[in-house]
């Protein structure tokens, strides 16, 4: 949540950091600003809204200079408006923030009895005054940044820039993201990589209480005793043009489309022809050479994230038969959940910075568990806490709404249950090779799904004004619907659920009207006739059904108002080319409704408040 730029070179700064801010609008896009030292002093230029406000406001006169810090927010504290848009400004100490200070009410009261003007309702405008107040006991600013740290309590990602010391940027974290980029001659900060790849690709990543001093020649930084940190460079292997729309419309239809070379890059070196061995990087260390040495699995994750974990329980449980437990990261923590030594914790998030997941896998660690990161984020926080990482290879996921993410979550999920059975010798060698021969073909599923894309299209024009739309399925296509109904609400601002189909009839068939919109998954399985006979008690009731099933299904021809027919696979995949179409529906409506895709209202791509 919130995007933060820095820049020191040669450049005109403003032009990088208007660059790197659109690259991160999808971290907030209530408000955005800019502050460029010009060699008299500070420029701050900010606008409500949308970056594209504040590239108009700058048009006739762009901030000159060749340092400077930006801004893109997802409001946490006061609304979203210019006045509470970073960056904020006290005297000679302009500062961005990501994060929230806990303790802002207490300090904010405490800075007014000492004579502070407020000019805004944030809780970041606290370290304005925080470091005006300590450069009054010292004249380093430095150490008036250190020591105004150690006052606020809660998480932060933050860069000042000080007027005084016009050849520097000063960057401290604590629980929020923040990756260095190292230049010829130039050096950037970031809350997230994709601001950087137009200019570097080697990066690193600052740890919680770190703190850096940035120069155009130099990049130095301490821990949080004041000893200085080598920190080790990583090469990011996505480029800049990865992270461009490429053609079309929007950023998520272009990533619903990626999803066969994405799935294909996935499994790439994973799996082999003809053999039953998975290489899986990091599990022999974690699982140890043979066998399967925990008793369960717990799985923590939000959103979508979630749903690809409702999956995995499925599989893990009836392919591997392995107990697991999949939590909400937001509610894990207050649980007291039981976890020991013996359990193996899955964290699952696409970006690896959402702070509820990363705060329950912490506790996780604390509880002894050994823990596992499923991420597409090299290097990202959580992959920096866990034991092993097992990255999804996604490339960036820009559009708000995941997609990629999600499928590609879902194969390394599908890849790691393959690598429990085999390790606990209950899946035969000819089951295990079909398995993986059916994973070989998913790109090429895959793109038979996305070829279905017109037809859907039209499907969903003829919904397109309905106000509720009911998602049912069973068993492991369960957590689709719920993905399916999550896609359409949070981009089209549309009522929608997904039920387990088996319990309509205990309330939720009461939403069922003339005319309401029903998606029922139907792959062939052994709860097909089921969920045949919930499609019949819900068309009674008037719903318009759209059934998503095995091509050349006639019993859904002949029982479904519209339906999606997708490729033949084994039952337990499924659920990662179900999960297309209804990204596809979801994406129609809302293009049909005009309402911003990629950065939907209230909305952030990463979640990193609590
Ligand atoms: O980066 P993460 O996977 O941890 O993000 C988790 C959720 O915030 C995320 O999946 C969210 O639900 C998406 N907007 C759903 O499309």
């Amino acid at each position: 949540m919130c995007g933060i730029i820095g820049y020191i070179g040669n450049r005109e700064a403003t032009d990088v950091l208007i660059d790197g801010l659109k690259r991160l609008e999808y971290r907030g896009y209530d408000s955005a600003g800019i502050a460029v030292l010009n060699g008299h002093g500070i420029e701050v230029e900010r606008a409500e809204g949308k970056l594209s406000h504040l590239e108009a406001k700058i048009h006739k006169h762009k901030p000159k200079g060749h340092i400077g810090i930006g801004h893109t927010r997802w409001a946490t504290h006061g609304v979203p408006s210019e006045r509470n848009a970073h960056p904020h400004h006290v005297e000679d100490v302009v500062v961005v923030h990501n994060g929230i200070i806990e303790n802002y009410s207490q300090l904010r009261k405490e800075l007014i009895q000492k004579g502070c003007h407020f000019k805004s309702e944030t809780d970041t405008e606290i370290f304005c005054h925080l470091i005006n107040e300590e450069l009054k006991k010292t004249k380093e600013i430095q150490k008036a940044i250190a020591n105004a740290l150690k006052k606020v309590r809660g998480a932060y990602a933050i860069v000042v820039l000080y007027a005084k010391e016009p050849h520097k940027l000063y960057v401290a974290k604590l629980g929020s993201p923040l990756v260095l980029g190292f230049g010829k001659k130039e050096n950037f900060v970031a809350s997230d990589v994709p601001a950087l790849l137009p200019y570097t690709r080697e990066v690193a990543y600052l740890e919680d209480g770190e703190f850096a001093v940035v120069s155009d020649g130099s990049l130095n930084v301490v821990d949080s005793h004041g000893h200085p940190v080598t920190k080790k460079k990583t090469h990011i292997a996505w480029d800049a043009l990865m992270a461009e729309k490429g053609g079309y419309k929007h950023f998520m239809l272009k990533e619903i489309f990626e999803q066969p070379r994405v799935v294909e890059q996935t499994i790439m070196g994973r799996i082999q022809l003809g053999s039953t061995q998975l290489t899986l990087e990091g599990i022999p260390k974690l699982f140890g050479a043979t066998g399967f040495p925990f008793k369960q699995v717990a799985i923590l994750a939000c959103g979508t994230s979630w749903h690809a974990g409702m999956v995995a329980k499925y599989w893990f449980e009836q392919l591997a038969r392995v107990p697991t437990t999949v939590h909400l990261a937001s509610e894990f923590r207050y649980a007291n959940p039981l976890i020991d030594s013996k359990t193996l914790v899955i964290s699952i998030s696409q970006s690896g910075e959402t702070a509820d997941t990363l705060a329950a896998t912490q506790l996780a660690k604390q509880k002894k568990a050994k823990v596992l990161a499923i991420c597409n984020v090299l290097g990202s926080s959580l992959t920096r806490a866990s034991n092993a990482t097992l990255y999804t290879h996604a490339g960036p996921e820009i559009g708000v709404a995941s997609t990629k993410a999600f499928v590609s979550q879902m194969t390394v999920l599908y890849l790691l249950t393959l690598e429990m059975a085999s390790r606990k010798k209950i899946m035969s060698k000819e089951e295990l090779l079909t398995k993986m021969e059916e994973i070989r073909k998913l790109p090429q599923n895959l793109e038979t799904v996305l070829q279905k894309a017109d037809a859907i299209k039209k499907i969903a024009k003829e919904c397109v004004n309905a106000s509720h739309f009911l998602f049912i399925a069973r068993g492991l296509q369960y957590p689709v619907a719920l993905e399916g109904a999550l896609k359409l609400k949070e981009i089209s601002y549309v009522h929608a659920e997904g039920f387990a189909a088996g319990e309509l009839k205990h309330g939720p068939i009461a939403l069922v009207d003339k005319g309401v919109p029903v998606v029922a998954l139907i792959p062939p399985s052994e709860t097909y006739e089921k969920i045949l006979s919930n499609v019949e008690e819900v068309k009674a009731r008037g719903a318009f059904v759209i059934a998503v099933g095995e091509k050349g299904d006639e019993e859904l021809e002949e029982k479904a108002d519209a339906v999606i027919g997708l490729p033949k696979t084994v039952y337990s995949l499924t659920p990662i080319l179900y999960a297309v179409p209804l990204q596809l529906f979801a994406y129609y409506i809302a293009d049909f409704k005009g309402t911003d895709v990629d950065q939907p209202r209230n909305l952030a791509k990463s979640v990193t408040v609590e």
